[in-house]
């Protein structure tokens, strides 16, 4: 018989020698970048692609970090969806800024947004609602999100409930408290693994705060140490 050993994490490490970012590769505004890696992402093998990680702050400034669906970006951001009296969206509401990590590491790539988060409109909230599935629309409706519950039973209940009073063939209203957010970069960098953990990280800057991701002229680019 074999006993797992567990790994000892000292020596747990993965040598970064799949590529390079360089200057002259870069595209010369931070959305036509993005979109290149993440057409590379979403053609690799990285299971959902489009998770990213969305940090927060409290108001005493203490931050909350969870994985959320990128479902859109332009030249105005990054978009997610999610229940407007959640935690995090309470916690924006104090304090707009905001992190985003895209944790392609198997691709030994990495991109990190900062920026400032605001509600899309009611319009765009609609538009991605109808488009889910009919259970995921009324998981909306059954989920008071960071709301502590006595048990899983209450949720299901709750579910059933609306299930029924939207039956099939019927559509499930938008809920008011369920939509969108954008995130406007001020910052975007673009990270690749390297040998011997001399990264590339290529940063782009929004000259006034925040800017149109596709104008080269309103971003400087960096380079950082890594
Ligand atoms: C891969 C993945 C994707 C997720 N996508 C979303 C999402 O798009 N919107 C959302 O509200 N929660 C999403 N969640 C759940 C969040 O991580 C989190 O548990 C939830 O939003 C409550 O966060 P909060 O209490 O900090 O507001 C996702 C979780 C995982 C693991």
């Amino acid at each position: 018989m074999s006993l797992w050993e567990p790994p000892n994490l000292a020596d747990v490490r993965v040598s970064y020698d799949s590529g390079q970012l360089g200057e002259e590769g870069l595209a010369g505004d931070p959305l036509t970048q993005f979109r290149q890696w993440w057409q590379d992402a979403a053609a690799s093998d990285i299971p959902e692609p489009n998770a990213m990680v969305l940090a927060t702050v409290d108001a005493a400034g203490r931050p909350t970090t969870r994985m959320v669906l990128l479902k859109g970006f332009d030249e105005r951001g990054f978009v997610f969806f999610t229940n407007y009296h959640s935690r995090k969206a309470e916690q924006m509401a104090v304090n707009p800024h905001v992190s985003l990590c895209f944790p392609w590491y198997p691709l030994h790539r990495q991109v990190t947004v900062t920026g400032v988060s605001q509600r899309v409109s009611g319009a765009e909230s609609e538009a991605y609602f109808r488009s889910r599935p009919k259970g995921s629309q009324l998981a909306a409706w059954a989920s008071r999100q960071s709301e502590v519950i006595p048990n899983r039973a209450v949720l299901e209940s709750r579910y059933q409930e609306l299930a029924a009073r939207w039956p099939a063939g019927v559509e499930p209203a938008v809920p008011d408290f369920w939509g969108g957010y954008l995130v406007v970069a001020t910052t975007v960098e673009f990270w690749h693994g390297r040998e011997s953990r001399l990264h590339d990280r290529l940063r782009f800057t929004a000259n006034d705060g925040t800017a149109a991701l596709d104008r080269p002229a309103d971003w400087q680019l960096q380079r950082i140490s890594p």
